[in-house]
């Protein structure tokens, strides 16, 4: 040890002090990166992307359903002939059970995504438990009978989340293509679809909310993003059917 951090007793507290700070600060950092990864976590699989080398992508959509917003989502997909993965909150399909079923019955995939949308970071497997289980009872409620995959709200997960989808062999999927994170993007529906179309890459995973009043950008940009992508020769499917696609 340094001379004079012996001699003076109340300089070693301090030192010793700002190295705990310093390891606690490190650590608090650690979690945040892990909780908001996209393509990490520490038990089970996570996919943000599918390697592949077809030109296929994945639209997903989360939160809702909302009674405002969904009829009109669906009819637009059903002219565009696309079929989406819906990451869907359990509340939610409680609430409104109507849209839900329509959501299945127009053929879409149905993720779980919550009972109640908190930030999971700080969840148990127990109460993970809860918010997945409950979720996944609303869905099959609707009709829906395919697998469920599982999106975290925010993207964010830590320990108990992962533990407990590992341990019940749950796929967690977020996205590596979410036009509306960047402000400047999400205001302007020709920006999202250039956004999209300039960061889509085979077997791309992208991120839009279209159920709620504020997305009203999103919702003018679908068909935009729709027609960009075909042009570039790009195929829509499922995140199940994605999954499917994965080099072994
Ligand atoms: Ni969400």
């Amino acid at each position: 040890m340094d001379e004079t951090l012996r001699r003076i007793p109340w300089l070693r507290i301090i030192a010793g002090a700002a190295a705990i700070l310093v390891l606690a600060a490190g650590g608090l950092i650690a979690i945040w990166q892990t909780s908001r990864s996209r393509d990490f976590q520490l038990f089970g699989e996570l996919v943000n992307r599918v390697t592949t080398e077809e030109k296929v992508v994945a639209l997903t959509f989360d939160d809702g359903p909302t009674p405002r917003y969904t009829p009109g989502i669906l009819a637009m997909l059903a002219e565009q002939d696309v079929k989406a993965t819906f990451f869907l909150i359990g509340n939610e399909i409680v609430a409104n059970p109507v849209e839900a079923q329509a959501i299945v019955a127009a053929g879409h995939e149905v993720g779980n995504h919550t009972f109640t949308h908190d930030d999971m970071t700080w969840a148990t497997p127990w109460s993970a438990a809860e918010q997945v289980e409950k979720t996944d009872a609303a869905i099959r409620a609707a009709g829906y009978s395919g697998e469920i995959l599982f999106r975290p709200p925010y993207g964010k997960k830590f320990w108990g989340l992962p533990l407990y989808l590992a341990g019940h062999d749950r796929t967690t999927i977020t996205w590596d293509v979410e036009p509306e994170s960047d402000d400047d993007v999400a205001a302007d529906p020709y920006r999202i679809a250039a956004h999209v179309t300039d960061k889509t890459k085979p077997g791309s995973i992208i991120i839009m909310h279209l159920m709620y009043p504020a997305r009203d950008t999103s919702r003018k940009a679908l068909p935009l993003v729709i027609a960009g992508l075909r042009d570039r020769g790009f195929r829509f499917v499922t995140v199940s059917q994605l999954l499917a696609l994965r080099k072994r």
